[in-house]
């Protein structure tokens, strides 16, 4: 489906974003993991966390709607029902992370994991690597890609550094911690996303940070009571690059989540020159189980500047560098973006998607081995943007449309249903 987004209209208002994805992913995993039922408010209904949804159904867990929200119950950290094959749909995020909970169940159990096109391309050596050396016993097709065979097998704890910052591999070390015996340690290159760590320590796994070094030791069973998910910044990064680039605009931003690991967009924008106030979590006084939620206010303003994201602020923009490429277009000087390999991983190869995408608009970017270089050249013409099936394309295509001197028609635009079902109306609701 082909949807034109058309410049000028200020957004004003309040915007309470969707909710967390990585937060939904986690909350129906450790719901079904707990040994007491979890209330889980705010779950997102979206296309990848109902992938999740099913997947902890399949595997055993009740989930039923509640009054404010769902209750998921058992099977617990151990009962995974076993013989079951897993569509994980497009969401990377549960096929990282479920081999973890699956390679160290009791002996006996077997299981496939496979899902769409997209998911097909994308590698899962990365967890199988490192679940084979604490003994778990998994194939792939190609040694890398889905369909994923995972038979149960008793693990041990390891010690493992990873090769990249990703969160989903260390979620993925540290669910399979503790079912292993000894200790887990995983060590980071960089900080990224910590809400499996916040979780686990909620539910009252023996888990420790000490620097870059999380532990995790052997578990009898987890216990949560309750998951409230607060709003998703990367969703909610779509619609505050809109505030800072169309003229006259005004934009609240409620409810959504705080956590330092995951605002890093935040700063990049206020670095460019966005007017932007509110209190975001601070990596010295993190919370250790919580998740903060907060309040912005953003505006149009004076004009943007270049800037220069490095290896150490990736992890914690990941997924709104595509926005940083846009907002480069409409900066002085050159930006650039460093260490950022991994967008080739993603839903589609983000580094080629979004310098063609943009291109096309007329943007003066090229791809980098490891990022994109970008010339501010006053803005953007405008044009077709093809989604490529990634919804972080569809929504960056849209965005640039609202920008742009002549509107952008985003070829593929129901791909953001896999995060942002609601961003249609929520634009709409913001430009009346
Ligand atoms: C996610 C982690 C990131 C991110 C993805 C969600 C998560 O991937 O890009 O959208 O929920 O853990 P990596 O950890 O592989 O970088």
């Amino acid at each position: 489906m082909n949807r034109r987004f058309s410049p000028g209209t200020a957004l004003r208002g309040t915007l309470v974003p969707p909710a967390d994805k990585s937060l939904s992913h986690r909350a129906a995993l450790l719901g079904a993991m707990s040994a007491t039922p979890v209330h889980v408010s705010n779950f997102l209904d979206a296309a990848d966390t109902r992938s999740s949804l099913a997947a902890a159904r399949a595997l055993g867990a009740r989930v039923e709607q509640r009054a404010g929200g769902l209750l998921i119950s058992g099977p617990g950290l151990r009962g995974a029902r076993p013989g079951v094959a897993i569509d994980v749909g497009n969401a990377g995020t549960l096929l990282r992370l479920l081999p973890g909970w699956l390679a160290g169940q009791p002996q006996g159990g077997r299981w496939s994991l496979d899902g769409d096109a997209s998911i097909r391309r994308r590698p899962v050596d990365r967890v199988a690597r490192p679940l084979r050396e604490m003994g778990a016993e998994l194939e792939a097709r190609e040694g890398r890609f889905t369909p994923l065979e995972i038979s149960a097998r008793s693990l041990r704890g390891i010690e493992y550094v990873l090769p990249v910052a990703s969160a989903q591999i260390k979620s993925c070390l540290l669910l399979a911690g503790l079912l292993a015996d000894g200790t887990t340690t995983v060590v980071e290159p960089e900080p990224s996303r910590d809400h499996t760590e916040r979780l686990l320590a909620r539910a009252g796994a023996g888990i420790s940070r000490d620097g870059d070094r999380i532990t995790i030791g052997q578990r009898e069973d987890l216990r949560l009571e309750t998951i409230d998910v607060p709003g998703d910044p990367s969703s909610a990064a779509f619609l505050a690059a809109a505030a800072v680039l169309v003229p006259g605009s005004r934009l609240t931003i409620t409810g959504m989540a705080a956590n330092w690991t995951r605002v890093g967009f935040f700063h990049i924008l206020e670095r460019m020159g966005a007017g932007l106030t509110g209190t975001l979590e601070r990596r010295e006084t993190a919370s250790a189980d919580g998740e903060p939620l907060c309040e912005l206010e953003l505006a149009h303003g004076g004009p943007l500047v270049a800037t220069r994201v490095t290896a150490e602020e990736v992890p914690l923009a990941i997924d709104e560098l595509p926005l940083v490429a846009l907002l480069g277009c409409f900066a002085e000087g050159e930006t650039l973006v460093e260490g950022a390999q991994e967008l080739r991983l993603k839903e589609s190869d983000r580094i080629a998607t979004v310098v063609d995408g943009l291109r096309g608009l007329g943007a003066d970017i090229e791809a980098t081995a490891d990022g994109f270089a970008v010339r501010g050249a006053g803005g953007l013409r405008g044009g077709r943007l093809e989604a490529h099936g990634d919804h972080r394309l569809a929504l960056l295509g849209a965005v640039a449309g609202l920008a742009s001197r002549e509107g952008v028609e985003v070829v593929g635009i129901e791909a953001a249903g896999v995060s942002y079902p609601g961003f249609v109306a929520d634009l709409t609701a913001l430009t009346r």
